[in-house]
């Protein structure tokens, strides 16, 4: 009786032990609703935030460079798609595996300063190099590739902040900046910029997230339709950099006053639309900074899913992922080709800092007493 009692207690011992190196060779539990696993974001200083409203729509966050890695948001059909692109695990998005601003919240300025360099007062500036001869989202070690500190308020909310040195990528003045991400009852992505600094120095954040509202990032974006609310854009050379002048975009590839599908005329023998490789350029918007007043709009013809952006930014750069080629391979294993993704990037116009005494320009200096605030809205619905 004694044998078979002892041979019951080892046998269910070598069970258990069976079942735990069983259960450890299986993956992780899946908790999140686009199928990323928050344990491959988990590092000392990084992790996945996850924000979900009561309708079911779910956006995920790395405070690694203040990324939005997945947006689940309903179609026609009423199944969750993932409209973003991005990588499934915090490492993909180091400088050293990829080199890319998937879902980034940019800093300290936005798109390109001409060779890096801009004067304030007395003192000149000289910027890191990263794009050709300009300095292209705040240099080589731009915020897209920093960690901010996070702070998850409730379920919707997520604050990030970030210390940014003087110095950092020759920047003067050391500047701290917010990042708050709201996932609103109404499936807007609400997210509120802010920044101080110790002394004058210029910022313009915005967004980077890279749009595929066909919620399948190898189908091309070239059949949604845009809308944006402009009659004037910001021409560039063939470096992407803005010429000074303010043109009408009326009677040009340029002009999306009615919603247009955005491959219709993208191939059109225009000088523009050979210096930006496609459309890679900044419009004027007619919104009078007016956060109420609807900027763009993006609709796909296939899942109906529309995309809807407010800004109290005066410009809006749009680019339809020109660049991408194929050999960056995202979530799922899909190679990103191009034109499978836009973005749709609120901001003061390229290269202000150095333009923003001409005509129609903004100035984007920040100092002590004027604080830097930009406030961003991405609004999803369906159109059935
Ligand atoms: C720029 C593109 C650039 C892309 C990189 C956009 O904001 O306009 O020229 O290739 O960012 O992410």
């Amino acid at each position: 009786m004694k044998i078979y009692v002892k041979f019951l207690l080892v046998s269910l011992g070598l069970f258990g032990i069976f079942m735990l190196s069983g259960c450890s060779k299986e993956p992780a539990a899946v908790l999140t609703k686009s199928g990323l696993n928050p344990a491959d974001f988990q590092t000392d200083s990084t992790a996945l935030y996850v924000l979900r409203n009561s309708q079911g729509m779910e956006v995920c966050i790395t405070n690694y460079g203040g990324r939005i890695v997945s947006v689940m948001v309903p179609d026609k059909q009423d199944s969750l798609r993932d409209v973003v692109l991005g990588f499934d695990n915090v490492a993909s998005y180091y400088p050293e595996n990829n080199k890319s601003d998937f879902g980034a919240s940019i800093g300290r300025y936005a798109n390109r300063i001409d060779h890096g360099r801009f004067t304030l007062g007395d003192s000149t500036y000289q910027l890191t190099i990263n794009n050709g001869p300009h300095s292209l989202h705040g240099g080589t070690t731009g915020w897209q590739y920093k960690v901010y500190k996070a702070n998850q308020i409730d379920s919707t909310k997520l604050e990030l902040t970030l210390v940014s040195p003087d110095g950092d990528n020759g920047y003067p003045g050391t500047v701290t900046a917010k990042v708050v991400y709201t996932l609103t009852e109404d499936n807007a992505i609400d997210i509120q910029m802010s920044a101080t600094t110790d002394k004058p120095t210029i910022v313009n954040m915005t967004n980077h997230a890279y749009f595929n509202l066909n919620g399948d990032p190898n189908v091309p974006i070239t059949n949604n339709l845009l809308y944006i609310n402009a009659k004037q854009y910001t021409p560039v050379d063939s470096t992407f950099m803005t010429l000074g002048n303010i043109d009408l975009v009326a009677g040009t590839p340029f002009d999306f006053n009615t919603a247009t599908e955005i491959g219709a005329r993208i191939n059109d023998d225009n000088e523009q639309l050979h210096n930006g490789n496609g459309y890679d350029h900044n419009w004027v918007l007619s919104t009078n900074q007016a956060i109420d007043q609807l900027a763009a709009s993006v609709v796909s013809p296939i899942t109906g899913i529309k995309l809807e952006v407010f800004t109290d930014q005066p410009g809006l750069q749009v680019y339809v992922g020109n660049f991408l080629d194929g050999t960056v391979t995202g979530k799922h294993g899909i190679a990103y080709q191009q034109r499978t993704a836009l973005c749709l990037e609120p901001q003061v116009y390229p290269d202000s800092p150095n333009k923003k005494d001409l005509a129609g320009w903004y100035d984007p200096t920040v100092t002590p007493d004027k604080p830097y605030s930009h406030h961003l809205i991405y609004k999803f619905s369906v159109e059935k």
